[in-house]
């Protein structure tokens, strides 16, 4: 890959923790590209269903190889699928060992979606799901932070095993509500962007105790390698990037970033 990494980077083991290693842009080289990231010091991936066949589908990878694990939810789009059957599918894929969140799931009002009563309805299940569960959620969250807030601070006592928001982009103060329910805020390639300066002055203020990262492979490439197919590969230089808007010593973002990560999915 073009990013080579110093030794320290190789020392210590990165976690990608949200990829789509099932998505079909890695069916040509899923294992050329899970070798890299090792390589790379990648040391864990939590690959995410976004339904009931990717969840199906994270699960298989993820028993077939050591370091990744698999997040099962069904998300927004398409929460109309979780019908009877499928929540008793859901339930069973998430009591695997190697299933290590319920996600993603969540709200989304832009596009063309399911109602939002049924969005709610969806999610809220999940939650719940995760709780009984004893599994944290990654929620996925676009153009619905109004109502997702309220949400979680109404169904607080579902979260008592954590979750994090992925493929954060809001505002200071959505951050703080979300760290004060005791939420981790997962952060990508949109940090990299050169138009994401109010994203970057929002991560400056976040405490690095609370920030996960994550690819959300194979989209959001970080730059500046835009444009290429994004992988596991790149999140030492998510990594990098952080370290620099924060001004915080390299070896401490991944450090710190990997314990946030192996404390809140229990890897
Ligand atoms: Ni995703």
């Amino acid at each position: 890959m073009e990013n080579e990494n110093t030794s320290t980077n190789k020392l210590i083991g990165f976690v990608d923790t949200h990829a789509h290693l099932t998505d079909k842009a890695f069916d040509e080289d899923r294992v050329v590209i899970i070798e890299k990231s090792r390589q790379l010091g990648i040391e864990k991936i939590i690959t995410s269903g976004f339904n009931i066949y990717s969840s199906i589908e994270a699960l298989k990878l993820a028993k077939k190889n050591e370091g990744i694990y698999a997040s099962v939810g069904v998300y927004p789009e398409n929460i109309l699928e979780l019908d009877d059957k499928a929540k008793t599918e859901l339930e069973k894929l998430a009591q695997n060992e190697k299933v290590v969140a319920i996600g993603e799931i969540g709200l989304q009002y832009i596009g063309n979606m399911p109602s939002k009563e049924k969005q709610i309805e969806g999610f809220i299940y999940q939650l719940n799901l995760a709780n009984t569960l004893h599994l944290p959620v990654v929620i996925h969250c676009r153009e619905a932070i109004g109502d997702m807030l309220e949400i979680l601070k109404a169904n607080r006592h579902l979260l008592n095993f954590g979750g994090t928001m992925h493929c954060f982009s809001g505002s200071l103060e959505m951050s703080k509500e979300l760290l004060k329910l005791g939420l981790y805020i997962s952060v990508g390639g949109v940090s990299t962007f050169k138009n994401a300066t109010s994203l970057q002055k929002t991560l400056r203020e976040i405490p690095i105790e609370r920030i996960l990262l994550e690819t959300d492979c194979p989209y959001l490439t970080p730059h500046p390698y835009r444009g290429k197919k994004n992988s596991p590969c790149y999140i030492p230089t998510i990594a990098e990037n952080l370290a620099k808007i924060k001004g915080e010593d390299l070896e401490k973002v991944i450090k710190q970033t990997t314990q946030n990560a192996k404390e809140l999915f229990k890897l």
